[in-house]
Parts: C-alpha cells; structure tokens; sequence
C-alpha cells in the first residue's frame, strides 16, 4: 500500500511516498533554512508563504520521483499538528485539496509520532513496544511507544525544549541558525568539562527535563567573558553546553528505561542527529544490553517520509479525518 505524505510544521516544505510504512520511494524536502537564517530563526509568516509557495512543486516531486500518479495511491497523510499553526494550515489545505479531488482518504498525523516513525524506516525490524526519546526544536519528551498508535508519556520538558535551549545557546555564542547543527560541530574541537554547569532538579516526575537553567548559565559565562574584553572560547562553551544537555537527556532516558523495564531504546527528533548525543546513548546501551534504534541522519529532520511510515499505521488504525480536519498549534501525542 501506497501512501502521499505532506509536512509543513515548522520551516520544510515536505513531501513522500511510502510503501507499507517502511519502504521510501521518493523523499522531497524543499528546505527554507537559508531565508530564516538572515533573523536567526524561523519566521512564522515567512515560512507559511514559502510553504504555500512550494507545496504543490514538492508534491509533484515525490509523485515523480517515487514513478507513481495519484491513481497509485492508497491515501494521503499530512501533519496536522503541532507545529506553527500557519505553517499546518497550508499542508492541510493542500492536502484536503488533492483529498477531495482525488477521492482518496485523508490521514492526520502527530508530527512527534511521525518522528519516532522515522525509526521504522531505518530499523525495518522495530516493532513496539519500546521507549523513545523524542527531542526536537519544540519538544523533548519521553515517550512509551505502547503500540504503532499507541502512546504514554512518562516525562516532558518544565520549560525549553532540548533543541530549543541548543538553539538559544549557540546563538549566544555567535554561531549561525540553525544553533544546534554547528554547535555539534563546534563542540568536536572543545573541552566538555571546561567550565562548571548546574545540574538542573525538577520536583514531580523523575523523568521530566529542564534546560532553562543551563541555557542561562551559558548565557552568564558568556557574559562574563564579554564584559571582560576576552575572545569566546567557543569550541569549549559549545562542547561544555552540550555536554550537560546530552547528559540530561541520556540520565532521563537511563532512568525510565531501567525502571519501566524497556530494553529497546529509540530516540527521535531533530536533536537525535546530535553526534555527542548517538555516541553517549549508544555507550550506555552497550554497557546495559540494550539496543539502541537511531533514525539515518536524513530523517532526524522534518521530513515527508516519516510522515508517510506514521500515516500507514494511523490508517489501518482507522484513523482518517473529514474534509474539516482543522490544524492545530499544540496537541499531545497520547490524543
Ligand atoms: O525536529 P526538528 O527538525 O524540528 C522540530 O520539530 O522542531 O528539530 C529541529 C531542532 C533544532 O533545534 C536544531 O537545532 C536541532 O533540531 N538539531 C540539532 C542537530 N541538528 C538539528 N541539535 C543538536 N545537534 C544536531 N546535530
Ligand atoms: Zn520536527
């Protein structure tokens, strides 16, 4: 079975076609990061006229390069939330559009379930249940992945998400959007322990993540360090940062593992590309007996294609929506 899948949450205009939820036939992905990066981040009402403007070229694409027309497919999925909710609408539309005229079925998708998907396609044989740990530029949470549709979250970020307080940190320290893709680089030529970095402690669950206390003690050190006339040593500020992040999420992640009892370990999300975070979970998996599932880095990203793998499984779960399926700004994956 065949599917068309639309993405256009945040700042890429994306559009695949998938068999069987796992096999990638074609895989576009029209990227704005160039025009964002002049602001330092994305620009919500730049971003929704871009995508409006690429996603009918994208589509065509995918269709294209995949050597199927839309009599070849079984229904269409598209990212209905969350995300910048311009940005949706105009996936949505699109997507209800061609839904319409094609007759074909339309399918919602979770954007955060869409990327833990990428991991089926990478990892043919993962199945649920295991535990994932999703971090992306809005989101950092960890997730039971209980079933294909299936989902508890055990643990949550009180207040930035990881890829958001990367973000914030490396744009503190001078280095180009998007931050957390050249502070990876960055840090590769830096001490991790150069400087001291608080551990951050949150009452309630055991799992649930903070980074805003790290990110201001970056932004301090940094300061410091200007108000004082020196030059930013920014492979070590990078390195250190880094560090405490990635330790945070792979000591959350250690902990709900051993005590929920899971031994197959995914993580998701555009910050599951960071190279110091694949290492460091992939140590602690070994160490334990635990596998470990990455997606490819062409997937860690927005991307059509982990789209098309959710939206096969949200499809034989009989999730499909109406000609009205509205976007939405925030919505939890357990919904
Ligand atoms: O999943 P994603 O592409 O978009 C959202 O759904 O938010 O995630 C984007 C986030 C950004 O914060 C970006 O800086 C981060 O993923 N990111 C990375 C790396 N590549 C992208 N963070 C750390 N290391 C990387 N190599
Ligand atoms: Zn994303």
């Amino acid at each position: 079975m065949k599917l068309l899948a639309i993405e256009s949450s945040c700042d890429e205009t994306a559009a695949a076609v998938v068999e069987d939820g796992r096999k990638v036939l074609s895989n576009v992905v029209a990227s704005q990061v160039e025009e964002h990066k002049i602001y330092g981040g994305v620009v919500p009402e730049i971003a929704s006229r871009r995508h409006a403007e690429a996603v009918n070229a994208v589509t065509s694409q995918a269709l294209e390069q995949a050597g199927v027309t839309l009599a070849d497919i079984s229904a269409i999925g598209v990212t209905y939330a969350p995300g910048l909710i311009g940005a949706l609408l105009v996936g949505v539309n699109f997507a209800k559009g061609l839904a319409y005229s094609s007759g074909l079925p339309l399918v919602p998708v979770h954007h955060l379930r869409s990327h833990i998907a990428a991991n089926y396609i990478t990892h043919p044989e993962l199945k649920p249940p295991f535990l994932c740990l999703v971090a992306s530029g809005g989101h950092s949470h960890l997730v039971e992945v209980l079933d294909y549709t299936k989902f508890r979250v055990v643990g949550k970020t009180r207040d930035d998400a990881a890829g958001e307080a990367l973000d914030k940190a490396a744009r503190a320290m001078g280095l180009p959007y998007p931050g957390g893709l050249h502070l990876d680089r960055m840090a590769k030529g830096g001490n991790p322990n150069a400087f001291p970095m608080p551990h951050p402690r949150v009452t309630g669950s055991v799992y649930d993540f903070s980074f805003s206390g790290l990110k201001t003690a970056a932004v301090n050190l940094i300061h410091n360090f200007k108000q004082r006339g020196e030059e930013l040593p920014v492979p070590d500020l990078a390195a250190t940062f880094q560090n405490a992040v990635v330790g945070l999420l792979t000591e959350k992640t250690t902990a709900a593992a051993k005590n929920l009892g899971y031994k197959s370990i995914a993580i998701a999300g555009g910050v599951s590309a960071n190279s110091c975070l694949r290492a460091r979970m992939g140590e602690i998996c070994s160490q334990n007996g635990w596998q470990l599932y990455l997606p490819e880095l062409s997937l860690c990203g927005d991307n059509g294609a982990m789209v098309g793998a959710q939206a096969y499984y949200e499809f034989k779960s009989g999730n499909v929506a109406g000609l009205d399926l509205n976007a939405y700004a925030t919505m939890q994956i357990e919904d």
